[in-house]
């Protein structure tokens, strides 16, 4: 299908699929349009053609296919009256449909028979495509990766993720393996009348997945099971028949492992691992604050800056962040976070590393470097107060919450068992050891020393800012116990705190 004359149409353009086909298109050469529902918050590329519409209304449709040759046709939900009609004009106007439809369809049963509502959809959808007589090439994708997205909630607030089926294995596959399919089928000979069977490389099971986050992401990543009934009813309703539930389980739980090569094949590259996915997306999963409680950090190295202004924070914190992305990642450098003060002047760093000769290393031989190419971008910046710690203890709520904000509290120490008996005692009275209720939005606090004994800092994670003004307001008066345990410890001088919101974080590559 070489389409090198016409525009291709991309519908779903700023979805998870659609966004890596327009890219692909681009990248090639192509011709473009990307139909949104809304093209002033598509964020599609400036050099794009981005136009108003839905796949789901005909007439908006037919006004964007002008010039078109093919087609890319997501199904954005499940009006199979509005895609007939749709489809009817794409088989009258263009040459060739390239549909995303599902590895769900079964090809020896009709539609009416297909093992549940998303194969029903997918497989009604491609019968009326092929009834147009217009030329296709069908995707039919298994699970995506992307898909364990739905864990990212219980990721951030540290709760189990709820699995369905955790021993049950799949293959899952990346949404820039299934575009780049589609940018193929869509610009090249050879895939009229194909169904691509699509998944990714390897078999694992979702509980190996939730291990391969954690091995990315530096987390303690925990599940526990949810019936496979429960899940199929949260999907399908509550209304749904008993025998329409049980076909959905039985879909999931006793069908064999499916892998295909097929991304490989069309695409003459591997296709994309689950672990490749994860690297692709950590923040998406477990949000932009470091890894704090992860036991292979020996070291943590804290750094304020200051810079002139909220956009300043913004480019340092970009600029740093990219100078890791671009230059060779440091041997024993974990994870890199940087935050932004709510003072609209500073910045934090938190970066983690597995060892103190690591650390050394990297101050003897890529620091100068590192700090001049972020000071090539955003002159003026003022580096402050560095210090290297260990994490000493922890306090976290059984039931913690996502946290959005950090108050680092500071604490000048006359050494190092000042320091710990100083946490020791806060442990000691800490709600969540004590069992009194926790203050409202309070995520979390993680105790660190400094290695040469001479701070102590709390990094403390509340879900907001304004939970942390309602602590301090409600709980630091003078005479509540806290402070009084402050005044009360010899050798220790309270330096104060500041607040941050994150802004992201960094991993290295995990040895394997
Ligand atoms: N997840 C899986 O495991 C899996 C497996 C096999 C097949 N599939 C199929 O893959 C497709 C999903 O692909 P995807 O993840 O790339 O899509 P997506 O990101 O969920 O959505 C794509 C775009 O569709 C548009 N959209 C959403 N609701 C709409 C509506 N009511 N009317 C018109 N447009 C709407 C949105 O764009 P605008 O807001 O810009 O208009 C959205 O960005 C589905 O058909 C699904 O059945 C999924």
């Amino acid at each position: 299908m070489n389409e090198s004359n016409g525009t291709v149409l991309v519908t779903g353009a700023t979805g998870q699929v659609g966004r890596h086909v327009v890219a692909g298109l681009r990248d090639a050469g192509v011709r473009v349009r990307a139909l949104t529902r809304d093209p002033d918050t598509a964020d599609l590329p400036g050099d794009v053609e981005v136009v108003a519409g839905s796949q789901l209304d005909t007439v908006e449709l037919a006004r964007h296919l002008d010039d078109v040759s093919a087609v890319f046709l997501m199904l954005p939900g499940f009006d199979l009256d509005a895609l007939a009609e749709s489809v009817d004009v794409l088989g009258e106007r263009v040459r060739h449909v390239v549909l995303l439809s599902s590895g769900a369809v079964r090809d020896d049963v009709s539609p009416g028979d297909q093992p549940g509502p998303i194969a029903h959809a997918h497989a009604v959808v491609e019968e009326a495509i092929r009834a147009t007589g217009v030329s296709w090439t069908f995707l039919r994708p298994y699970g995506f990766a992307a898909n364990s997205l739905a864990w990212a909630p219980a990721i951030r607030s540290r709760r189990p993720v709820a699995m369905v089926a955790p021993e049950v294995p799949t293959a899952p596959v990346d949404e820039r393996d299934i575009a780049a399919v589609a940018v193929r089928a869509l610009t090249e000979d050879g895939h009229e009348g194909a169904r691509h069977e699509l998944t990714g490389p390897e078999l694992l099971t979702p509980a190996r997945q939730l291990e391969v986050i954690g091995e990315v992401t530096g987390r303690h990543v925990t599940w526990e099971e949810q019936p496979a009934e429960d899940w199929a009813r949260s999907l399908l309703g509550p209304d749904t028949p008993d025998e329409v539930i049980a076909g959905m389980v039985a879909d999931l739980t006793d069908r064999d492992p499916v892998r295909t090569d097929t991304v490989a094949r069309v695409t003459s590259r591997p296709a994309h691992t689950y672990r490749d996915w994860v690297e692709a997306h950590p923040d998406a999963l477990t949000g932009s604050l470091p890894p704090v409680s992860r036991g292979d950090a020996d070291v943590v190295l804290v750094g304020t800056w200051r810079v002139a202004d909220a956009d300043s924070q913004r480019a340092a914190a970009r600029a740093v962040l990219d100078d890791r992305h671009d230059r060779p990642w440091p041997t024993g450098l974990l994870a890199h976070s940087v935050l932004l003060g709510t003072d609209g002047h500073t910045l934090v760093h938190y970066a983690q590393w597995t060892d103190e000769d690591a650390l050394d290393e990297f101050r003897r031989t890529g620091r100068t470097a590192h700090h001049e190419a972020v000071a090539a971008r955003v002159p003026g910046i003022e580096r402050r107060d560095e210090g290297a710690y260990r994490l000493y203890r922890e306090a976290v709520p059984e039931r913690p919450l996502e946290p959005g904000a950090v108050v680092l509290v500071s604490f000048r120490t006359d050494s190092a068992a000042t320091g710990e008996q100083f946490v020791d005692e806060l442990i000691r009275r800490h709600p969540v050891t004590t069992g009194e209720p926790v203050a409202d939005g309070m995520a979390g606090n993680h105790f660190h020393l400094a290695l040469d004994g001479s701070r102590t800092l709390n990094w403390a994670e509340f879900a907001t800012v304004e939970a942390h003004e309602r602590v301090v307001a409600e709980r630091l008066n003078a005479d509540d116990e806290v402070p009084q345990l402050v005044e009360r410890t010899p050798g220790l001088e309270p330096l104060g705190f500041q607040r941050f919101v994150p802004y992201r974080t960094v991993h290295g590559r995990p040895a394997r």
